[in-house]
């Protein structure tokens, strides 16, 4: 095993990442095996603009968002809850889910994995 050391990074010192294919949203990897020398957990921060949404989707890892600022709808295929800063979001594998910002300023939230990086999590979107 590698040696490991405890690692600390700010996020004004990661770039923006966007796909205008997928959305019109942002995100930056935080801690993230692509940028870091980390393992087993990522995290990243991600950004809706208002009325913007990240699409109903699922994945096998289990996954967490809390709410930085804003407010919206976490959406899923049983119901939608509302969701603002300070909310925690515990998601459990392969469950469909999505996010909508329905405020009037960015969304912004952490999302976590248990995995090494985001590129290893593969998505898959509900068909519109
Ligand atoms: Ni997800």
């Amino acid at each position: 095993m590698k040696e490991e050391k405890i690692v600390v990074s700010h996020l004004r010192d990661q770039p923006w990442n966007e796909n205008k294919d997928q959305g019109k949203f942002r995100w930056k990897f935080m801690a993230d095996s692509t940028q870091i020398k980390s393992h087993g957990l990522s995290c990243g921060v991600l950004v809706l603009p208002p009325g913007e949404s990240l699409p109903l989707h699922y994945h096998s890892p289990q996954e967490i968002y809390i709410i930085r600022r804003g407010e919206g709808l976490l959406l899923s295929s049983l119901n939608t809850r509302k969701v603002c800063k300070d909310s925690f979001v515990y998601i459990p594998q392969n469950f469909e889910h999505g996010l909508k910002n329905t405020g009037e300023e960015d969304l912004e939230l952490l999302w976590i994995f248990p995995t090494d990086c985001w590129e290893e999590v593969e998505y898959v979107f509900k068909k519109q």
